[in-house]
């Protein structure tokens, strides 16, 4: 996971050795001012030396400058760093997740997704802050600590190996206790942004099935469990500061009473047992941040974890080594292909499917929901890979094909598909990055979708708002399909994507495609039989499997399912 994550440190590598650096210097002269105290009290304030006292006191304000300055630039260095580290992660777990299959993004969950380039990312940047800085502060200072007590009076410095390890022991307790909170609370973050999101994307279904209570119920229900851990796991760290003060006040006690027997006997000086406190109060208080900084590493490296997973999750489809950058022509050959979506998926998505599609041809799909007729089409463009058996397009298999080419000449509308902000024309433009206003013109009007663009104020520049709530279904509809004819594809795949059109403009459409695109296979998938009646041939599914294949008069002649849809939708119609 540390290597993976020590990739994105990248250009902030001089900020993350400027900055434990910077805290070594301002440590080894932080630590120098309770030693100059003391010898200002022995050596000046004792004996009355006024020269000494002025020299003294100018050394020790000019240290405490310097300090202050290295201390403040240790401080900046590390959030420079950590920022940008953080920068980096996000940059390169979201550049990898664009690579990502389908099946990928099934794996993570795309709620999770955000959550790691969220949340988890803001842990990792919080430790990496600690780690060059407070990581470094604090074992700096207890041994310097510790070494000018040894300096200054070796026998005293007894006190610290006996309470150290005390210290050290009840810190280690309160740690393993609360460790264990920290991964369920992260998978509480997980479970509570799944509920925001699915909240705010389907605002508009939750307000017309009046769901707002029960989803306010399963808001609190997540965050409330988010809380009574958080709670908990504070409780214990709170022991933290009671077990500090109780070790404090006592090793203050045993320094004032071993120190004065030796200030009585003559061995010490009173201005070196100021020095002494002074050492026992930063021995302990490193030891205090280090088991802080035991503690957040601990959370991090779970949150680490998570990035690390995302960061070296292999997409599971990739580009051949030497692909074909050419598609001739839009045959589709379906060769006893089989497909699942999970391994341990009991049913097959798709069982034994042989299909041959000629270039230009018209097909139509048909079948009950959850038929698998979106999971077929998926496999042309390779949304997903088969299990076994091949597809083919042009008389290639779909793996051998620059996975750019195989999508831009198979254009897929895709059933739930989505306009992304900005402009109608910045929207169409997905198609094909360099299509002229002309292109654009006739791609719309074929698509049916020119009409009510040039109806809205702005026309093509008309803003679609996040997710296309100001653009009707229908019009969302139109505009995809335009925007998938943009790439002037081999084959075009409509999947449903004609449902929230009225018959009369489909037809329309379905006739310009015809005429306007002659050599394209075409393949609709609808739940109307209007849509598809006029195909060359129809492809009936049925769980997974192709039950039947031929023309609208065949399949009613001859197909109980087929025929059985037909007439419930006549008399729908009547
Ligand atoms: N991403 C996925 N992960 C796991 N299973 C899936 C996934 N997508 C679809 N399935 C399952 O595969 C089967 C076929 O689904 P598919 O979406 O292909 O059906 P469909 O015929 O297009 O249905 P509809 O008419 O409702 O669009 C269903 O049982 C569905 O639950
Ligand atoms: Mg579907």
């Amino acid at each position: 996971m540390i290597n993976t994550l020590r990739k994105s440190i990248r250009q902030y590598k001089k900020q993350s050795l400027l900055s434990p650096l910077f805290v070594t210097g301002e440590v080894i002269i932080e630590m120098l001012i309770p030693y100059l105290v003391g010898v200002l009290i022995d050596n000046g304030i004792l004996k009355g030396n006024m020269p000494y006292i002025t020299r003294a006191g100018l050394l020790l304000l000019i240290i405490t400058v310097v300090s202050l300055v290295l201390g403040a630039g240790a401080s900046y260095f590390s959030a420079h760093a950590a920022a940008g580290f953080a920068a980096n992660l996000r940059k390169d777990m979201f550049y990898h997740v664009q690579d990502f299959s389908f099946e990928n993004i099934d794996k993570f969950s795309s709620s999770s997704l955000v959550t790691r380039m969220t949340t988890d990312v803001n842990n990792v940047q919080m430790s990496y802050q600690m780690l060059i800085r407070i990581a470094v502060r604090a074992p700096m200072m207890l041994i310097v600590s510790i070494i000018m007590s040894l300096i200054i009076s070796p026998r005293l410095s007894l006190i610290f190996v006996v309470i150290a390890p005390v210290f050290v022991i009840l810190m280690a307790l309160i740690i393993k206790c609360v460790n264990p909170y920290f991964p369920k609370i992260f998978r509480g973050y997980d479970r509570m942004n799944q509920v925001v999101r699915e909240n705010v994307r389907g605002i508009r279904e939750v307000k017309t099935y009046v769901q707002e209570e029960a989803q306010t119920v399963k808001f609190k229900k997540s965050s409330g469990f988010i809380y009574k851990l958080f709670a908990t796991a504070q409780k214990i760290m709170s022991l933290n500061s009671m077990v500090v003060m109780a070790v404090l006040s006592i090793s203050n006690l045993a320094i004032c009473w071993f120190g004065a027997r030796e200030i009585v006997g003559g061995s010490l000086q009173p201005g070196q047992l100021i020095s002494m406190f002074s050492y026992s109060n930063s021995v302990l208080n490193s030891l205090n941040i280090l088991a802080m900084i035991f503690t957040q590493l601990v959370v991090s490296a779970a949150s680490g974890r998570r990035i690390a997973d995302v960061i070296n999750e292999k997409p599971s489809i990739e580009n051949p080594r030497k692909p074909l950058k050419h598609v001739t022509n839009g045959e589709v050959i379906f060769d006893h292909v089989n497909f699942k979506y999970n391994p341990d998926d009991r049913n097959l998505a798709l069982n034994d499917i042989n299909l041959k599609i000629e270039p230009g041809e018209t097909i139509g799909i048909i079948g009950k929901t959850g038929s698998s007729k979106s999971t077929l089409v998926a496999m042309i463009p390779r949304l997903y890979d088969t299990d076994s058996g091949a597809v083919r397009v042009s008389g290639h298999n779909v793996k051998s094909y620059d996975l750019k080419t195989l999508r831009d000449n198979v254009a897929v509308v895709l059933q739930n598909n989505v306009l992304f902000s900005g402009t109608i024309k910045e929207n169409l433009k997905w198609g094909n990055e360099n299509a002229t206003d002309e292109e654009i013109l006739t791609a719309s009007k074929i698509a049916h979708a020119d009409d009510f663009i040039s109806e809205m104020p702005d026309q093509y520049e008309t803003i679609v708002e996040q997710g296309g709530n100001n653009i009707s279904g229908g019009q969302k509809q139109r505009i995809t399909i335009a925007r998938a004819l943009l790439k002037k594809p081999k084959i075009l795949i409509l999947d449903d994507s004609t449902s929230a059109v009225d018959t009369h403009t489909e037809r329309e459409i379905r006739e310009a495609l015809a005429t306007n695109m002659p050599e394209t296979t075409k393949i609709i998938i609808s739940q109307r039989i209007v849509s598809i009646k006029d195909a060359d041939r129809i492809v009936v599914m049925d769980e997974g499997k192709i039950q039947d294949i031929g023309t609208h008069d065949e399949l009613i002649e001859r197909n109980a399912l087929y025929s059985s849809i037909a007439k419930f939708q006549e008399e729908q119609k009547k």
